[in-house]
């Protein structure tokens, strides 16, 4: 029976999916017609009926049959009911859901594609207590920002409308010139900002723009995920080198693997929290000048220094012209907003600005345009200023928490700045089984392990502080605490830790 069906699937789709129920019944009767329970011909019955026989109501029943039909599943005849459409053969429906279901259809990607798919990335649920790299976005001033966007939307200038061929919006771009030169020591003029779509973008230009396919990227080990795969997609050579307190550590063997691109986040490093001290600075803007790479600096979340003053950027003791910096709106404003920024040599400024249009067909002047204002009306720092002090609280919360595990087999690294510190553990800890069992609390920690790209010898965990609940960091660190003493207190890892000591 038809009916009987669709209830199973229904309660079987509801149980994975949060979905209203007109998408639940679309879903189960789109298999229903998929799987060859009802077949080309086939007359559903009425919509009358179906509710009755659901216990739905009839407007949830003709909210799917309608989306069915719009799809072509279904084929409604006037004065005779809705069939399932003769043009839908049994078999391609099957070859199409086997397709989309099965694990097979991983071979149908490309061996890139398999790559990019099947390797490390971010967790599936990326908004949760203790998320890294996420700001609390939830004290945004959200009425202001729509005020000013609302402004430039009563202004129809046709260009406001339109792609942007010119690098974005010259106030915005003049407004970060000046926030870098004042804040970052980076050494700029206006004309050198490109506006992107965030640092994802900035990152995947300067790899089309920089490198060819098989040239070597080095990156820090750990690494941020997102710059290994858009250098992974443009079908670079990773060469990942560790990280130690100092950042990037580059040795002779490191030497004999030249690089293109070299990408860091001197100021920060995604995710231990290092930060690169002068002399490795000076030996990695020496290495880069002997192989003629660029430098890619990812300065990703240096507005939220804690203790003493913002750092310098590598930018500004570039004497050659080889660091191309990139910064994002994600950390202050919000992610969703998906702007950011790369400022790009002189001489190659015209280039980058041509291939960014030709490639992404870059836009979303309103908001730049309300973003420059934003800015320049001096919103931005002071939304940075409560972001500041917001999050400084729940750091110092967070850190009074995890005080009781650490010793001799935990520490912090990291927590001067950003959204998140790094709890490094015994190298026998299995970092990644600790981040699931926390995971089953509904804490989003993350595994260091799942950041390394080639070294096995660092465990710990990522913790966020951003978005998590003021109130709720002292109980949920007290768990994290408690699970990490647990672990750490075996006899493999205490061994570890007088190994280390
Ligand atoms: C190291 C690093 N760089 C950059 C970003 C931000 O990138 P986007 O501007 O694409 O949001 C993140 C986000 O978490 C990050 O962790």
């Amino acid at each position: 029976m038809l009916s009987e069906f669709l209830v199973t699937e229904i309660n079987k789709v509801g149980a994975q999916d949060a979905l209203p129920l007109h998408r639940l019944l679309y879903e189960s009767l789109r298999r229903a017609i998929l799987g060859g329970k009802i077949t080309a011909g086939d007359r559903l019955p009425s919509s009358r009926k179906l509710s009755q026989d659901l216990d739905v109501s009839r407007n949830t029943v003709v909210a799917a049959i309608n989306q069915l039909t719009v799809e072509g599943y279904l084929v409604s005849h006037v004065g005779s009911g809705t069939f399932v459409s003769d043009n839908l053969s049994k078999v391609s429906l099957a070859r199409k859901q086997t397709a989309r279901t099965e694990p097979g259809h991983c071979t149908q990607l490309s061996k890139r594609g398999r790559a990019l798919a099947e390797t490390f990335c971010a967790s599936e649920l990326e908004v949760q207590p203790f998320t890294p790299g996420i700001a609390d976005f939830s004290a945004f001033p959200v009425q202001l920002w729509q005020r000013l966007q609302n402004k430039y939307w009563r202004m129809t200038y046709p260009d406001m409308l339109d792609y942007s061929s010119s690098g974005g919006y010259a106030p915005l771009r003049r407004a970060i010139a000046n926030h870098l030169r004042m804040f970052r020591s980076v050494i700029l003029d206006p004309s050198q900002v490109l506006i992107t779509s965030g640092t994802q973008q900035s990152l995947e230009l300067c790899a089309q723009l920089l490198a060819d396919h098989g040239d070597t990227v080095w990156l820090e080990d750990p690494a941020y995920w997102g710059a290994a795969k858009a250098f992974m997609a443009t079908g670079l050579k990773l060469h990942p080198i560790s990280v130690d307190q100092e950042g990037i550590a580059p040795d002779a063997a490191d030497n004999a693997h030249a690089p293109r691109l070299v990408y860091v986040t001197p100021s920060h490093q995604y995710p231990t929290g290092a930060v690169m001290s002068l002399a490795r600075r000076h030996l990695l803007l020496a290495a880069a000048r002997k192989h003629d790479a660029w430098i890619l600096e990812d300065d990703y979340d240096s507005e939220f220094r804690f203790t003493g003053h913002p750092l310098s950027s590598l930018e500004g003791l570039d004497q050659d012209g080889r660091v191309l910096y990139m910064g994002s709106f994600s950390k202050v404003m919000y992610p969703g907003l998906k702007l950011g920024y790369l400022v790009v040599p002189k001489a190659l400024i015209t280039s980058f600005k041509q291939a960014h249009y030709d490639l992404n067909r870059p836009g979303q002047m309103h908001l730049q345009a309300a973003l420059a204002e934003f800015i320049e009306m001096g919103h931005f720092a002071s939304t940075l200023r409560r972001a500041k002090q917001s999050h400084a609280q729940r750091r110092q919360c967070l850190l009074e928490a995890l005080a009781p595990c650490l010793g001799e087999h935990a520490c912090i690294t990291g927590a001067e700045q950003g959204l998140h510190l790094c709890l490094k553990l015994p190298p026998q800890v299995d970092d990644a089984a600790l981040a699931k069992a926390l995971g089953g609390f509904g804490l989003t920690v993350r595994p260091l392990s799942a950041y390394c790209l080639a070294r096995r010898d660092i465990r710990g965990l990522v913790i966020g502080y951003g978005y998590t609940v003021q109130a709720d960091i002292a109980a949920s660190g007290k768990r994290i605490a408690d699970m990490v003493a647990s672990v750490t207190a075996t006899p493999a890892a205490k061994k570890a830790g007088r190994k280390a000591a």
